[in-house]
């Protein structure tokens, strides 16, 4: 059993350097920006053009969902909106969920709120939630993503080869999934 509860009403995760609190539509303006920073969408491999409006509803409609949790990243010292990170697909049967996070652009990476915020979502996923098994797909040209996903507890399990198309090229897709009973770092 999962605890679908918790999934509806997605407590706040406190970490060292961020808080992890329900998306909705009062971040809009912060969400808004990272959706068309260009970083983020080459990393995201992102091909649509949101409107505001799709955003909007997007955001306003994350609340009280049982099938997933969307939080906001958010900076501890002032609750400044740094980006997203989801936990989707969730499949009560077998116990697992796809996992997804962005930041807002390049003047957040590389300070460790990627590393923080992974792990608080992960902590939540199988000790909260009761989740077995959390996946994702992470481009092969994302190194720092790849060290993140590593460095809390991801495994390489497969490659989708030239699942991407960018810029003129393909690229490749690395799966990979973590476990409850996998180390969590
Ligand atoms: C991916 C992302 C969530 C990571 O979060 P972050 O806060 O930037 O990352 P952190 O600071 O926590 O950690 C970065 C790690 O990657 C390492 N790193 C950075 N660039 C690297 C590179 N080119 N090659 C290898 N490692 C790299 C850092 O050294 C650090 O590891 P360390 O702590 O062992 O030194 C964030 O950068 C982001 O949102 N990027 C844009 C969207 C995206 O790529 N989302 C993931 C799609 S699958």
């Amino acid at each position: 059993m999962i605890d679908t509860e918790a999934l509806r009403t997605q407590p706040e995760l406190d970490g060292e350097n961020v808080v992890l609190a329900q998306l909705d539509d009062s971040y809009f303006a912060a969400a808004w920006e990272a959706v068309r920073d260009p970083e983020v969408i080459r990393l995201t491999g992102t091909h649509t053009k949101f409107t505001e409006e799709q955003i909007h509803r997007f955001l306003a409609s994350r609340p009280g969902l049982e099938d997933r949790a969307d939080y906001a990243i958010l900076r501890k010292e002032d609750r400044a909106y740094l980006g997203d990170v989801v936990l989707s697909d969730i499949d009560e049967h077998n116990r697992s969920g796809g996992f997804r996070i962005a930041l807002t652009g390049p003047d957040v990476f590389g300070k460790g709120y990627g590393t923080e915020a992974t792990k608080l979502l992960l902590d939540y996923a199988f000790d909260v939630v009761g989740l077995h098994r959390v996946s994702l797909e992470v481009f092969a040209h994302n190194p720092r993503a790849r060290r993140v996903y590593e460095k809390c507890g991801f495994v390489r399990e497969g490659i989708q080869r030239q699942a991407l198309w960018w810029d003129g090229e393909w690229h490749d897709v690395i799966t990979m999934a973590v476990l409850k009973t996998d180390p969590r770092p």
